[in-house]
Order: C-alpha cells, then sequence, then structure tokens
C-alpha cells in the first residue's frame, strides 16, 4: 500500500491574468489531501471517497475511457493517463481522504490529481521527476476542466510559496516563512472553470482594456516578489488592495466578497482581495499579528467563516 499526502493553495496576488501568460504567487496551506493505492490482483478498479459520498466506485480497467461522475474523474482519469505514459495495468483500490472541503477552493483536484500520479508513481516505479509529474497532473487537470494555469498544481508538488508562470513555464520558491494571513470563507460556492471562461470571452470581446488589467496585475506581482521575501507586509497589503480593484475591474468580485474585504480592512487589516476564481471561496486579509482577532471577529460579524491555516506547507509526500 502506498500513501501520498499533497497541500491546498491560496492564490496570494495574479489570479486570472496567471490562466493568459501573467505571473501569480501562490502559498501551499496545511490543509491536505491524501490518497492510498493498493494493487489489486484482477482488473477491478474502486475509489472511496468519503467526503465525496464515494462508496466502492468500481470499474474494470478497460472502461477507463468512459464517461465518470465527477466525484471520481480527476482520480481515473490521472490512471488513465498513468498507464497509457507508462505502458502498465493494474487493478487497484483507492481510497482518498480531505482535511479540507471542496467548497473553499483550496484546490482539491489538483490536489487529489498530485497525489494518484504520485502514489502510481511509487507502486510502479517509475521515478517521476517532479517536473515531469507536473505536466501529466496538468494534462489531467486540463483533459477534465479545459482551462486553467497549473498553479495549484504546482503548488500541490512543491509546495512553500511560489512565483508561477501559466503552465510551469517558470516555477520558482520564494523564500519568506510564516506569512500573517486571515482566511474568510464566503458560505459561497464559486464555479472556477465558468468564471475562467467568463473573464476569457471578456478578453476576447474587449483586449486592450483585459491586456491592459493584466499588465497592471503583472507589474503588481513583480513588486510583490521583491517586497515578499523582507516581509513588507505593509506595502504588501496596499498592493494586495491594488490587485483587487483590478479584480473588480474584471467583474468576478461579489458583494459577500466586497463585504469581507471591506471589514477585514475596517477592521485594521493592510489589505485584503479576493483569493482564486472570485464570484465565493475564499478572501484573503493580510493583518499585524495584533489585529488577527480583531480582523477575524470583523469576518465572522459580517456572516463569514474563518479558516485557520498556516501558509507555506510541504510539497506532495510519501506518508510512512
Ligand atoms: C482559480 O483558483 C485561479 C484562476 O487564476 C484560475 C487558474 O489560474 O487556473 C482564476
Amino acid at each position: 500500500m502506498t500513501k501520498v499526502s499533497a497541500p491546498g493553495k491560496l492564490m496570494l496576488f495574479g489570479d486570472h491574468a496567471v490562466v493568459h501568460g501573467r505571473p501569480c504567487i501562490v502559498t501551499a496551506v496545511n490543509h491536505r489531501m491524501s490518497v492510498e493505492i493498493d494493487k489489486r490482483k484482477d482488473n477491478k478498479i474502486t475509489v472511496n471517497a468519503p467526503e465525496l459520498k464515494i462508496e466502492d466506485y468500481s470499474i474494470s480497467f478497460e472502461d477507463l475511457n468512459k464517461e465518470h461522475p465527477k466525484e471520481v474523474r480527476f482520480v481515473l482519469t490521472a490512471i488513465k493517463n498513468f498507464f497509457e505514459k507508462y505502458n502498465v495495468k493494474s487493478g487497484l483500490n483507492i481510497k482518498t481522504k480531505s482535511e479540507f472541503s471542496s467548497k473553499f477552493g483550496f484546490g482539491s483536484s489538483s490536489a487529489v490529481t498530485v497525489c494518484t500520479l504520485k502514489a502510481l508513481s511509487e507502486l510502479f516505479d517509475t521515478k517521476m521527476t517532479e517536473k515531469e509529474l507536473f505536466d501529466l497532473a496538468y494534462k489531467t487537470v486540463l483533459d477534465i476542466q479545459g482551462v486553467g494555469s497549473g498553479f495549484d498544481v504546482a503548488t500541490a508538488i512543491y509546495g512553500g510559496t511560489l512565483y508561477f508562470v501559466t503552465g510551469g513555464k517558470n516555477i520558482k520558491p520564494i523564500k519568506v516563512n510564516e506569512i500573517p494571513l486571515i482566511v474568510g470563507y464566503t458560505g459561497i460556492k464559486a464555479d472556477t472553470a465558468t468564471l475562467v471562461k467568463m473573464v476569457g470571452e471578456n478578453l476576447r470581446n474587449n483586449p486592450e482594456k483585459i491586456h491592459n488589467i493584466f499588465g497592471k496585475i503583472k507589474n503588481i506581482v513583480e513588486e510583490t516578489k521583491n517586497e515578499i521575501e523582507n516581509k513588507n507586509w505593509k506595502i504588501i497589503g496596499y498592493l494586495m488592495n491594488k490587485n483587487q480593484e483590478l479584480l473588480r475591474s474584471l467583474n468576478i468580485s461579489s458583494k459577500e466578497l466586497e463585504n469581507l474585504i471591506s471589514v477585514s480592512i475596517n477592521a485594521g487589516a493592510y489589505g485584503a482581495k479576493l483569493s482564486g476564481a472570485g464570484g465565493g471561496d475564499c478572501m484573503i486579509a493580510l493583518a499585524p499579528e495584533e489585529k488577527h482577532e480583531t480582523v477575524k471577529k470583523a469576518i465572522e460579524q459580517a456572516g463569514g467563516t474563518v479558516i485557520p491555516v498556516e501558509t507555506n506547507a510541504e510539497g506532495v509526500r510519501v506518508e510512512d
């Protein structure tokens, strides 16, 4: 039996622009996804995913190419892609376990994909490099979602805090320990693929305007990259607010996100913004330690849920 775990992620800067060739900054969080895989002697692949209410979903490996429910699609497509790439086949028992709800937008699909591929590479002793793991996991996510920059896949693999450019063209660790972040969940599940497609359409209709916004977001990301290693949180908070203004002009914020963002700033945060696709999911606030309790209380009073997170979590790892 092989057990592998990978962290969730929080996008700090560069949301959406990173889908279109710009950089972003992302950190791995200490909420982990894990996958256990065992070989079987027959040709069955059986998946158990208790958090997704999947119990003994069973197919034969000849059926990997068929349509499957969305809850098991990432695991099964990862297996299919792995079998094809390495020309192997086996019956498997798979069990997934998540420390975070897929509602938060912490990247459960990419984390489960990375865990599945890493566990298979251990089980079949294929010695994949991190880059090979990235390429196959990113292909798997694109096969299913059709869109996405791959930043969540990279975070699940490398962990820490990363500077990342679309499709993994550039993946650089940023040296920083704990980031004084507060995370507020709006209670609304956002559909990333729909929002990404909406921004893509907006880009096709108004290329000059949207490229101009993406260009400004890129400048913010580059400036943040320099400031973050020096822990210039006040400046970074200011840059967060600037990034949020630009996201707002892409029409992907929501009244719930805006509410949690403004109460955080009023309660003493240096800055706050949505994190990820927008439309719902989570917002993040950066605040001096002495203001953390006040900001958290303000988020809860405004109807949000504070999710305790530590940043800079370790990337994918094989568990004992
Ligand atoms: C979604 O969490 C973040 C986006 O930038 C999409 C992506 O980068 O794949 C909106």
